[in-house]
């Protein structure tokens, strides 16, 4: 059976699923169930001594919708849309303690990790939560530096406008590094351009690890009505969001070299491979609790070791950024791929009935001939695979171009357009040449 264990942060983790702060870590019971399930662990509900943020969750609002934006009744499929409003914890963060004691040993008891979660009025504050936190025993702490509502509450600074600025994201972890001995992760926003400076800050400031990512901040609109959905803007999140958040995980787990915690844009444990192979060392899990319940939390695990078996990875160290090694660097590594062709099964084809791959083709690569069939013209396909996906029959396959084929005319990147000095030094992207050749632009 595969081995699901994990250091993190020097912290030994059972598995690397853990439940996300948000609702569902916002009561001891609630917490509790978490580790009943198989959490490895629970990272509570950011508590806070911003007033306004407590009131806002008493005033939460969610809605599910579906791919078309109208709003789910029953059951949700894994496609959906979770767009809501809601603050950090309503209870005051002194009052916690001795809960965070009583359910840090609960977690120990079942080898797991109840985790603190911080969002501050200002740098004392940071460091006030934080310590109560490490007093209490907790093993680390996550700087909610991702929380997308503070910036549309007038006089209330935190959450994603943290973790916009690197100086600031920079002066708020060290300050808090300094004050506490347990390590200290930072929740990142996705509401910026630069992720990947960020975690490079963080990390500076002597960060342990980054959390890639916390949600948007997104706008939804019922047609029907034409009214805003939830009175205006609110966060969103949902399955659609995991290739963007991949995406930064990517970057980080290239060029930063920092331990990252994946969130955003689980449902099961298809994700959470997806997750790792990318970069993540654990992830943690939000919405998809709220919507299916605790209950949930099993079949992501459950999941993970199945596939992990099945696919003969012995341990998670075994998938832990696999692809994002095997990615290219940048598109001209791309460019150096072999070439590839479309090919048509004449036997199943329905042409001249059906003609959609003959449309969808953008390089004038197919057409149909007046016997009713469809032809290629390995002279301009350039391999996209459009065709293949488009064609209801599985009629399109796609083939090695060979050497030999290229030599006689099939399609090829000309030499050196994509490989002069300067890897995209070309004739159709230089600015330079762009404004030799624009009387327009020379003349400025
Ligand atoms: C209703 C709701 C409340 C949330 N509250 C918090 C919070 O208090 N602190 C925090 O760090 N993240 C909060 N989050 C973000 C989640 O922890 C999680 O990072 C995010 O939802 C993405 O993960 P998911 O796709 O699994 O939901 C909240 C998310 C939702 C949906
Ligand atoms: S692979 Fe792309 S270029 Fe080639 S035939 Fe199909 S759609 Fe056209
Ligand atoms: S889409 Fe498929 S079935 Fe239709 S014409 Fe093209 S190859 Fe034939």
């Amino acid at each position: 059976m595969a081995d699901l264990t994990t250091e993190f942060c020097g912290v030994r983790f059972k598995n690397p699923v853990v439940v996300a702060s948000l609702e569902t870590t916002n009561s001891p019971d609630l917490m509790k169930q978490a580790f009943d399930y198989g959490a490895a662990g629970a990272i509570i509900k950011t508590l806070t001594d911003i007033d306004d943020m407590a009131v806002l969750t008493m005033n939460s609002k969610y809605c599910i919708m579906d791919d078309r934006g109208d709003i789910i009744r029953g059951k949700v499929p894994r496609d959906f849309k979770f767009y809501s409003r809601s603050g950090y914890s309503s209870t005051y963060y002194k009052d916690w303690i001795p809960d965070l004691k009583e359910i840090g040993a609960y977690a120990r008891d079942r080898d797991a990790h109840l985790i603190g979660s911080a969002g501050a009025r200002d740098i004392d504050g940071w460091k006030d939560i934080c310590r109560i936190f490490e007093d209490c025993g907790l093993p680390m702490v996550e700087l909610n530096f991702g929380c997308p509502h503070p910036a549309m509450m007038p006089g209330v600074h935190g959450g994603s406008m943290i973790g916009q600025v690197a100086d600031v994201a920079h002066e708020v972890t060290r300050q808090v590094c300094e004050a506490v001995g347990i390590p200290v992760m930072i929740k990142l926003t996705p509401d910026q351009t630069t992720p990947v400076e960020i975690a490079k800050a963080v990390k500076e400031a002597g960060a342990a690890a980054v959390t890639a990512t916390n949600r948007y901040t997104g706008f939804a609109v019922d047609i029907e009505t034409g009214q805003p959905r939830l009175g205006g803007p609110a966060g969103i999140g949902g399955t659609w969001t995991k290739p963007l958040t991949l995406r930064y995980i990517h970057n980080i787990y290239r060029d930063v070299g920092i331990p990252i915690a994946g969130s955003n844009g689980i449902f099961d444990h298809r994700d959470v491979v997806e997750f790792l192979m990318t970069g993540s060392d654990i992830v943690e899990v939000g919405s998809v609790l709220m919507i299916k319940g605790m209950k949930w939390l099993p079949n992501i695990i459950d999941g993970l070791e199945r596939f992990m078996d099945g696919h003969g990875y012995p341990d998670l160290e075994s998938m832990r950024g696999i692809a994002t090694k095997a990615s290219v660097q940048d598109y001209s590594d791309q460019f150096r791929k072999a070439r590839i062709h479309a090919a048509v099964n004449h036997d199943t084809c329905q042409n001249p009935t059906c003609n959609i791959c003959v449309q969808m083709c953008f390089y004038e690569a197919l057409s149909q001939n007046p016997a009713g069939s469809i032809d290629v013209h390995p002279d301009t396909c350039i391999g996209c695979e459009l065709c293949l996906d488009v064609c209801p029959f599985d009629s399109i396959s796609m083939e090695p171009t060979t050497e030999q084929q290229m030599a006689e005319g099939y399609f090829r990147i000309p030499d050196g357009v994509y490989e002069k000095p300067g890897k995209f030094a070309t004739r159709r992207n230089n600015m330079e040449t762009i404004r030799l050749n624009s009387a327009g632009l020379a003349a400025e």
